[in-house]
C-alpha cells in the first residue's frame, strides 16, 4: 500500500480532502500530521477516525525533529501540504507566526522530502500571491507575485523556495494556487462562516471597508478534485491556478446568505477596512482546465444552500469554537472594530 502524507489536515480543506480521497481511493494509505492549532479539529475527521488506511500523527511541521521523525516512521511516495496559518486578519496582528509555519515549516517539509525521495510534493498554494486585481483581468500562473498581506507574502515564500528546488536539485513539486474555498468545517473567522453563524445567533455581521471587495468563490470539494487532478496528472515544477468562476462582491455575498436564511440586512455592520485590504481576486483556470481536463462539479447557489445547512444542522460543532478562548479573543477584535464605525 502506498502512503500519502497530509499535513494540516485537520483543517478546513485538508479534513475534506482527506474525506474525499480515504472514500475514493481506499487502497491508499493517509498520514495526517498536524499541530492541531486553534484551526485544527480533529472532529473534523470523527467519520473517518477508524478507517484502516488513515492515521493521525500530531505533529508540527516547524519542528525539524518532528518533521524527522514523521518520514523516518513512514514510508511517503506523495507529500501534499495543507498546513499553515491561514487568516489574513491574524496575520496581520501577528506575521511571525506566518512566517514560521508557512514558510520555515515548508522548507523542513522541502528537505525531508528531498533526502526521503518523495515522488510528488504538492504545495497547497493561493490566489492572494498575485496580489490585488483592478476592475478587469484574471490571475493566470504567469500573473507576477506581488503578495500583500504576511498572510500572502508567507505563502509566496515559500512558492519561491519550492520553484528553487525544482530548478536546483529537479525536486518533483507542483503548487497548486487556489481562490476562496467554502464549505463545512470552515472556522468561524473566516467571512462565509462567520456571516452563517453571527446571523444564526441574531449577532452583527462585520463587513469590511465599502462591502465592494470581490472574492472568487469555489466549494471545497472541487479544491479536493482540483488537488486530485493535479496529483493525477499535473506536470512536475508546474503551477495550477483552481478556480470556478465564481465572483462575488462581499455585500452581494453577504446578503445572498442572509437571504437563504431568512435574517434581515439590518445585521450588517459596515466596520473598519483591513489594513491593505486586496480589492479583487479572479482566477483564470483554463491551464487546469485544458491540459488536466479539470471542470468544477458544484454549482455556487446549491453548494452555498448545502454549506448554510451545515451549519445550521451542526451548531455543536461551531458553538464550541466560539465559545472558546481564541474566538473570545476575536470577539473583542469585531466589538472593536463595530464600535469605531456604528
Ligand atoms: P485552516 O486554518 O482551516 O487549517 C490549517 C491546518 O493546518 C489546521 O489543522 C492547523 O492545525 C494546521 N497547522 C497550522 N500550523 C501548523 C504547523 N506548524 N504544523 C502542522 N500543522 C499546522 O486552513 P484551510 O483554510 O484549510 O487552508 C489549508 C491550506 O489551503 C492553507 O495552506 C491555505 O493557505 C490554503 N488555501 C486556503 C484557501 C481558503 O479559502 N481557505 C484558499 C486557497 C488556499
Ligand atoms: O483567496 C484565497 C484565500 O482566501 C486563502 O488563501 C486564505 O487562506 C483565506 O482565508 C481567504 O482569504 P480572504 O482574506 O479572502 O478570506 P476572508 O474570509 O478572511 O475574507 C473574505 C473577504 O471578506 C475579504 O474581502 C475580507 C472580507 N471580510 C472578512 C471577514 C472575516 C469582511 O468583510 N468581514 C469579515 O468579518
Amino acid at each position: 500500500m502506498e502512503t500519502m502524507l497530509v499535513t494540516g489536515g485537520a483543517g478546513f480543506i485538508g479534513s475534506n480532502f482527506i474525506r474525499y480521497m480515504l472514500n475514493k481511493y481506499p487502497d491508499i494509505k493517509i498520514v495526517n500530521f498536524d499541530a492541531l492549532t486553534y484551526a485544527g479539529n480533529l472532529e473534523n475527521l470523527t467519520d473517518c477516525e477508524n478507517k484502516p488506511n488513515y492515521i493521525f500523527v500530531k505533529g508540527n511541521i516547524t519542528n525539524k525533529e518532528e518533521v524527522d521523525y514523521i518520514f523516518s516512521k513512514y514510508k511517503f511516495k506523495w507529500v501534499i501540504n495543507f498546513a499553515a496559518e491561514s487568516h489574513v486578519d491574524k496575520s496581520i496582528l501577528n506575521p511571525m507566526a506566518f512566517a514560521e509555519t508557512n514558510f520555515i515549516g515548508v522548507c523542513n517539509l522541502l528537505d525531508s522530502s528531498r533526502k526521503n525521495d518523495v515522488s510528488l510534493f504538492i504545495q497547497v498554494s493561493t490566489d492572494e500571491v498575485y496580489g490585488s486585481l483592478g476592475d478587469s483581468g484574471y490571475f493566470t500562473e504567469n500573473s507576477p507575485i506581488k503578495p500583500n498581506s504576511p498572510y500572502a507574502a508567507s505563502k509566496a515564500a515559500a512558492d519561491l523556495m519550492i520553484r528553487a528546488y525544482f530548478k536546483t536539485y529537479g525536486f518533483p513539486a507542483i503548487i497548486t494556487r487556489c481562490c476562496n474555498n467554502y464549505g463545512p468545517y470552515q472556522f468561524p473567522e473566516k467571512l462565509i462562516p462567520l456571516v452563517i453563524t453571527n446571523a444564526l445567533e441574531d449577532k452583527p455581521i462585520p463587513v469590511y471597508g465599502d462591502g465592494k471587495n470581490v472574492r472568487d468563490w469555489i466549494y471545497v470539494i472541487d479544491h479536493a478534485r482540483g488537488i486530485e487532478i493535479v496529483w493525477q496528472k499535473g506536470k512536475i515544477g508546474e503551477v495550477y491556478n483552481i478556480g470556478a468562476s465564481q465572483e462575488l462582491t462581499n455585500i452581494d455575498l453577504v446578503k445572498k446568505i442572509l437571504n437563504i436564511l431568512g435574517k434581515p440586512e439590518t445585521l450588517i455592520k459596515y466596520v473598519t477596512d483591513r489594513p491593505g485590504h486586496d480589492r479583487r481576486y479572479a482566477i483564470d483556470a483554463s491551464k487546469i482546465r485544458e491540459e488536466l481536463g479539470f471542470y468544477p462539479a458544484f454549482s455556487f447557489d446549491q453548494a452555498l444552500k448545502e454549506t448554510v445547512n451545515w451549519y445550521k444542522d451542526n451548531r455543536r460543532w461551531w458553538e464550541r469554537i466560539k465559545s472558546g478562548a481564541y474566538t473570545t479573543y476575536y470577539e473583542e477584535w469585531y466589538k472593536r472594530q463595530l464600535g469605531l464605525k456604528e
